[in-house]
Parts: C-alpha cells; structure tokens; sequence
C-alpha cells in the first residue's frame, strides 16, 4: 500500500467511525461555538449564564428525564438551594404580585442590564380572572388559595414551587425563579399573595351563573 492509499484508507476509517456512534451518544452540554458566538452579552455576568449548571447539564444529557441516583441527586441540589425569608414571612402584597407576574421584560439579551425583571408567569398560566392573554404551557392557577387553602404546608409548597420549580419536577420547563437570582425575596412574596391572600382576584369566587338555561332548571 503507497502512501496516498494509506491517508485514504485512514481518512476513510475516521469517517465511518464517526458516522456510526455520533447517534447513539447523550448529547453534549456544551453550546456550539456558533450559538455562543450569536449572543452579544452586555455585561460579563451574562456570559456565565451560557454555561450549563449541573442541573441543565444532567437535564441537557438525559433529555430531561434523568433517572435513578441522578434525578435524586438534581432533586436534593436544587431542594438545598430554597431559602425562605429571615423574617418568616411568605406573603406579601398581591398588586405588586400581578405586576410581577404580567412583566416579562428583563434578563433577555436585548434588555438591559437594569431593567426590572419580571416573572412573565401568564406566559405560561392562567392566574387572575381579568387577564385573558395568557399561554397554557402550565396549569391554570385561577382559584389556587381558595382551592388548595392558605396554611402553613401549603405556603411552604407554593414558596418552594416558585423559588425552585425543580425542588418537585427534575428538568421542569419552569424557570427556578429564586435559585437562579431572577425574583428576590420580595417580589416571591408578593407573588404568594397574588395565589393564596383570599383578597387577590385569583381567589375570587367564580361569577355566578347567570344564563336563563340554568335558572329554568
Ligand atoms: C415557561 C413556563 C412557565 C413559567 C414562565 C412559569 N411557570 Fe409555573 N409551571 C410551569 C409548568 C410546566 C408547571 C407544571 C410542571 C411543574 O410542576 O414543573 C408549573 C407549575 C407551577 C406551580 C405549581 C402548580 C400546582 O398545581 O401545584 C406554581 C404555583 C407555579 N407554576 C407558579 C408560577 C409563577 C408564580 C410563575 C411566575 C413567577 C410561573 N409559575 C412561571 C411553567 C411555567
């Protein structure tokens, strides 16, 4: 064999080596060079923020249905990370709350730096009865205090649920507000009282039914 068949060969060997088991492999947490190279960060801390943590790197590997020790050990993690409030106190004023939940600026690269970040939470539930533009990609959270209650398990859960949607579902599409330094304290609070203060429009009792229908029956 000369020496042009010989790269040949070898080229040849690489190529079908790499074709075959390319696609059986997880995926790679890394971003490609070109998305990396598409963001313009404005200042240094965004840029931190394109490097998988090892929640998204396990979510990224396992397609998001991580199993066995790993699912139990991105539950602890992200468990550990929950802090609630020194002062203990887990509602605050539910007006704030709908602002926070309707803004969805903030945090995207064409923002920036000081814009005030919002929850964007209608993008994906219905929450109070006035708002009929919201997505569906979540449940319907219309009538959350009145129907689940406002005791101390259920404010736990809740405050749990919106510092850290991960603490319960491993790889939830739900942004990990309080872990991730999106909402602070504050405004996780004041979101807690638009779902649970039974003063908040989500608790509202639904408007009676009114239809000549219903009244002949
Ligand atoms: C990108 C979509 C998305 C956004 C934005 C989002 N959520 Fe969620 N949320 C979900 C999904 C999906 C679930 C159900 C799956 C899960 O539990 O992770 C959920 C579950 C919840 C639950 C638990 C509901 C239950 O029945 O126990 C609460 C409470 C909640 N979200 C509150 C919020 C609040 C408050 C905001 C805004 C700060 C918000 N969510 C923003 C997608 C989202």
């Amino acid at each position: 064999m000369n020496k042009i068949d010989l790269s040949q060969c070898l080229a040849l060997m690489v190529l079908a080596a790499c074709a075959v088991p390319a696609l059986a492999e997880a995926p790679s947490t890394a971003l490609p060079a070109a998305a990396l190279e598409s963001f313009r960060p404005q200042d240094p801390a965004w840029a931190a923020r394109l490097v998988p943590d090892d929640t998204q790197a396990t979510c990224i590997r396992s397609r998001n249905l991580p199993e066995g020790e790993e699912a139990a050990a991105l539950l602890k993690r992200e468990t550990d990370s929950v802090r609630f409030p020194a002062d203990g106190k887990l509602l605050g004023d539910w007006r704030r709350g709908e602002a926070i939940a309707q803004n969805g600026r903030g945090l995207q690269h064409s923002d920036a730096p000081d814009t005030v970040v919002g929850g964007n939470c209608y993008a994906c539930h219905q929450i109070a009865p006035n708002e009929i533009g919201y997505g569906t990609i979540g449940p319907s959270l219309l009538g959350y205090g009145r129907l689940r209650g406002q005791g101390e398990f259920i404010q736990r859960y809740t405050w749990t649920k919106i510092y850290n949607a991960q603490a319960y579902v491993p790889c939830s599409i739900m942004p990990r507000f309080g872990t991730q330094g999106i909402l602070g304290e504050q405004d996780i609070a004041d979101l807690m009282a638009l779902l649970l203060d039974p003063d908040s429009p989500v608790n509202a009792e639904p408007a009676a039914e009114t239809s000549n229908d219903s009244a002949d029956r």
